[in-house]
């Protein structure tokens, strides 16, 4: 009898259904290989600063085949190094300035989303996936999105919370949009 076979059931339904496979399996099934820069939804979190995060949101890249905009800044290139945790790195586009490397991406016809608490923001339930390309812009952990940076912005998305927190942690805003535009929630 396989490993498979004599595990206990993991997935929804009746207990007297066929075994399931494990989600190790399941994912080693469904993802034979590394997808390269598709360039279509670039999650940017041009003024996050903690280490944690970027690896975070290197995870959520790699699993809806989102690129990752970083700095060119010591502090972002170490973060990298050490949140990564994947074996392949999704794909990383550096840039510069940040707000030049902004302002480019809009000239070229990207869409620039800031996720972010606003007045009038699209709430997360009534985004649609992606149909152009989408730069999602993500604020600093204490300091929010720039003033400076607000003009640039062709729409803002807010993830509506209930609780006493002023906020979400930046890297969880941020996947939950990613997961959004990309069509997979
Ligand atoms: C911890 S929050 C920063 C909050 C900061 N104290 C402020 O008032 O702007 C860090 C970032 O996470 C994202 N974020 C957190 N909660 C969010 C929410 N409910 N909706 C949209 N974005 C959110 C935004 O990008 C925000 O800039």
């Amino acid at each position: 009898m396989s490993r498979t076979r004599s595990r206990p059931r993991r997935g929804p339904g009746p207990a007297s259904s066929s075994p399931q496979k494990a989600p190790r399996e399941l994912r080693a099934e469904r993802l034979p290989g590394a997808h390269g820069c598709w360039d279509h939804l670039v999650v940017a979190p041009l003024f996050v600063t903690y280490e944690a995060n970027f690896g975070t949101l290197l995870r959520t890249c790699d699993a809806v085949g989102a690129c990752c905009a970083v700095p060119h800044t010591a502090t972002a290139r170490a973060s990298l190094k050490i949140g990564n945790t994947l074996r392949v790195k999704p794909c990383v586009h550096w840039c510069g300035n940040r707000r030049r490397w902004i302002e480019r991406e809009r000239e070229r016809g990207a869409r620039i989303v800031g996720v972010e608490l606003a007045d009038g923001a699209i709430r997360l339930g009534d985004v649609e996936p992606a149909r152009q390309k989408t730069v999602v812009l993500l604020g600093h952990e204490h300091d929010g999105i720039p003033d400076e940076i607000w003009p640039l912005l062709d729409d803002v998305i807010e993830i509506p919370m209930v609780g006493n927190g002023s906020s979400l942690n930046v890297a969880v805003a941020g996947s939950l949009v990613l997961y959004k535009l990309a069509g997979l929630s």
